[in-house]
């Protein structure tokens, strides 16, 4: 364990909130204004920026008049959102205030795997781990969340995650609200799990549907029973929406039907911004879209039951009223150029996912411990197709370290719209299968390992994890 239960949640227990009861659209019972996470301050010398986290435990409201026993970074839960900027060098001072130990992914950074907080970098309680590396990613929204073998689930759920915007000079990121907190809003979507003492769960085996309650969260606030508030001075407003949960699909929409004007995938901006109807994001998935505001429009999160079974619904999380008179410049026409991959020559490989009873696994080993996992070996500069295989019945979802991916395939069918973007995560339903394309570069490493696993945190730390290893070509 994480330690958290020498905490002491103090907690009153609740009763159960019947679907009714939940805030699905219009049923708001409170308001309150949302609440920004911090800007993480950095300090910069001799072209060194450094930041300072520590990893800690604490107490939290996850549901209303609950206390539950969390943890976060510089907090209690959740933790500050960090700036980092293309072509500087970040050191990051880590201290592991937590009773068990821990690592810190830096989740969709290009970087090397000896930097990256994998399993391999795990530092025990009272440790500082301090890695440093170039920024060499565009702009995009990144995360960063504990990635220890087996321990995962646990510290994420109890509240350990923070957001990266990575920052670029290019003419895009330049046209595109930017200023923290105001114009360019982050949004850290949730859904947990909790039994009626506010104990939180990340490990559902074994609990009947509907014996728990499932709380929906944005930015540490629950929306079970709060619609979240947020007052636009710019009439033009980014949204950078990260889906932080152990398992489920969160899909973001307008309540009033409209559409959502995406700009990013999870790896960088679109060839070009395109409206969509909803965003659809699997657990570690990311998305940026902007709204150009002239009435009030209350944002919708339809959770998808993936593995908090019962938290299914539309919850009304945000309302974002407009309080400007500015007139925002039309959109660049381009936000970025996306070369599609001619996979003709690249070297193919097969992933299976599998599951043998309780066990999950990758290519057939089940991976909860480095010797255990499949490893893959790749060389330095390579560019390859991955068929990866959903040999199970359940819903998983891939995630690759190091490099982002272009989708080639999904169940069958060629990729359109925001899926011709750069991704890192992607869902593989149930028996489906997809294709993706990667180039391995600029970083080999004979000792660190990058980890490609399903992102569903509980069957990560089951064994649904593998290693990969990029050679010196
Ligand atoms: Cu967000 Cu290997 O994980
Ligand atoms: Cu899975």
């Amino acid at each position: 364990g994480v330690g958290l239960a020498a905490v002491g949640a103090a907690g009153a227990a609740f009763s159960l909130l019947t679907d009714a009861e939940r805030n699905t659209a219009g049923a708001a019972t409170n308001t309150a204004t949302l609440t920004v996470p911090d800007l993480l301050e950095a300090t910069t010398t001799d072209g060194t920026t450094t930041f300072t986290l520590a990893a800690q435990s604490g107490t939290s409201e996850v549901i209303s008049g609950v206390t539950s026993s969390t943890a976060g970074y510089n907090q209690s839960y959740l933790g500050p959102t960090m700036k980092w900027t293309k072509g500087d060098t970040v050191l990051l001072n880590i201290t592991n205030n937590l009773d068990d130990d821990t690592s810190v992914h830096f989740h969709g950074a290009h970087i090397p795997a000896e930097m990256d907080g994998g399993p391999q970098n795990a530092f025990a309680a009272g440790e500082t781990w301090s890695p440093t590396f170039e920024i060499l990613d565009e702009a995009k929204t990144l995360w960063y969340h504990p990635h220890a073998l087996g321990t995962t689930a646990e510290q994420v759920v109890h509240g350990m995650a923070g957001m990266i915007i990575v920052e670029d000079g290019s003419d895009a990121s330049a046209a595109l609200p930017s200023e923290y907190g105001v114009d360019d809003i982050p949004l850290v979507l949730q859904c947990l799990a909790s039994d009626t003492s506010g104990d939180i769960k990340y490990n559902l085996t074994g609990y009947l549907s509907g014996s728990l309650a499932y709380p929906v969260l944005c930015n540490g606030t629950n929306v079970d029973d709060t619609t979240l508030t947020f007052t636009a001075t710019k009439t033009r407003t980014r949204f950078r929406v990260l889906n932080a949960s152990p398992s489920d699909i969160i899909t973001v929409q307008r309540g009033d039907g409209g559409t959502l004007t995406q700009i990013a995938t999870e790896q960088g901006y679109l060839t070009s911004a395109t409206e969509v109807s909803s965003i659809r994001l699997v657990a570690g998935g990311r998305a940026e879209f902007v709204m150009d505001l002239s009435d009030a429009v209350t944002l919708q999160a339809v959770v998808t039951t993936g593995w908090v079974r019962g938290g299914s619904g539309t919850y009304d999380f945000l309302t974002v009223t407009p309080d400007a008179s500015d007139t925002p410049d039309d959109l660049p026409s381009t936000l970025n150029t996306i070369e599609r991959y001619d996979t003709s020559s690249f070297t193919a490989r097969e992933i299976t996912l599998d599951q043998d009873g309780l066990e999950m696994a990758i290519n057939g080993s089940v991976g909860t411990t480095m010797d255990s996992m499949a490893t893959i070996m790749t060389t330095l500069g390579s560019s390859e197709i991955w068929t990866i295989t959903n040999n199970t019945m359940l819903e998983h979802s891939f995630h690759l370290h190091d490099v982002p991916f272009q989708l080639i395939e999904i169940n069958g069918e060629e990729p359109t719209g925001v899926d011709l973007g750069w991704f890192d995560t992607y869902e593989v339903v149930g028996g489906g299968s997809i294709k993706i394309a990667m180039q391995f570069t600029d970083f080999a490493d004979d000792t660190y390992m990058y980890m490609l696993h399903c992102h569903l945190l509980q069957h990560e730390d089951e064994g649904m994890m593998a290693a990969l290893m990029v050679m010196e070509s």
